[in-house]
């Protein structure tokens, strides 16, 4: 069955889109044996750090040819949009077994990662109104043919919605939504919905009958349970995923996994060893709750085939 394409989305920046594409694309592939690739959409390049050791990033960046390091990113995909070339080759740029121990062994076979380039923040600013349809066509296009090859393909996305993010919500069959539940957060879960709503229109304009992709599940990635704000932010939640089901302006099977994912200094300890959780603090809550999660994601996306 080809891969179902996943978009982890949220405006916010620090709810855990980058936490939860590498934790549970390292917990799909490690404790489930899926085969996962990681796309890293977001000129922060956070997943990509998170996954390849600094030199071996510093050797994906530009050397003696201008450009001939950014070529084996996601960049390349919209660059290629942009000036109607095809320089970009998955083969190339896919890195396979991610992360490599200091020795280069592959530590998650199966987990592989196309990273992203500081040079995608460039690309918002270089598309004119006549390439506009290639840009949010191109993400799609370049992951057809690798859909066979993989079980999920994770896209981290930026915290906004311009043209890449556009790109992954054409390329995406549905919509992660990470979540930090606190109550400023629920306007922007309103918000989001809406705005992805009011997005089809324009997509509509521009390519007849393709439909961009929906909310079809909610993580929780810093659940707390000191005080009472985390509670009744959730029940909050919960009742608000209702409403936007009822109105139509998520997928109709929208679920807020379990368990949430509580907070753990484990996990941004994790993020400076270049490692997932699950490698870097084998018992720790995070490992427990993300392999819990892994479960109820396969058995959720399993039911949205
Ligand atoms: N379960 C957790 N426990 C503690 N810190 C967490 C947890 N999950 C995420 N974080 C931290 O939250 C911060 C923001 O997460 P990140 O994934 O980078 O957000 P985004 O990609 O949405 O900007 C990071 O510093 C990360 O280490
Ligand atoms: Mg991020």
């Amino acid at each position: 069955m080809p891969a179902q394409v996943l978009a982890f989305l949220n405006f916010k920046g620090g709810v855990g889109k980058t936490t939860s594409v590498v934790n549970l694309g390292a917990g799909l592939g490690y404790f489930k044996n899926k085969r996962v690739l990681v796309v890293d959409l977001d000129a922060q390049c956070n997943s990509t750090f998170w996954l390849l050791r600094p030199d071996h990033f510093a050797a994906l960046e530009p050397t003696e040819f201008e450009g001939a390091g950014s070529a084996r990113t996601s960049w390349q995909i919209f660059r290629d949009a942009v000036y109607g070339t095809s320089l970009f080759q998955p083969t190339q740029a896919i890195i396979r077994g991610v992360p490599r121990s200091e020795a280069g062994y592959e530590l998650i076979p199966n987990l592989h990662l196309l990273p992203g380039s500081l040079d995608l923040i460039d690309v918002d600013f270089e598309a004119d109104t006549k390439v506009v349809g290639r840009m949010r066509a191109a993400l799609r296009e370049a992951l057809e043919p690798l859909r066979a090859h993989y079980d999920y393909i994770l896209l981290d996305c930026p915290p906004h919605l311009h043209y890449v993010t556009q790109s992954a919500l054409l390329a995406a069959d549905h919509v992660v939504l990470p979540y930090n539940p606190d109550y400023l957060s629920l306007s922007g879960l309103y918000t989001l919905s809406q705005l992805l709503d009011r997005i089809d229109v324009v997509f509509a304009q521009q390519r007849a009958g393709q439909r961009r992709a929906n909310i079809a599940a909610v993580v929780i990635c810093r659940h707390q349970l000191v005080g009472r704000a985390y509670g009744t932010a959730i029940a909050e939640l919960k009742s608000r995923l209702d409403l936007l089901r009822h109105h139509r302006l998520v997928h109709p099977q929208c679920a807020l996994l379990e368990p949430y994912v509580r907070h753990d200094v484990s996990v941004a300890e994790a993020a400076s060893e270049h490692l997932p959780v699950l490698l870097h603090r084998p018992n720790s809550n995070a490992t427990i709750d993300y392999k819990l999660l892994s479960n109820a994601f396969v058995a959720h996306f399993n039911s949205l085939r």
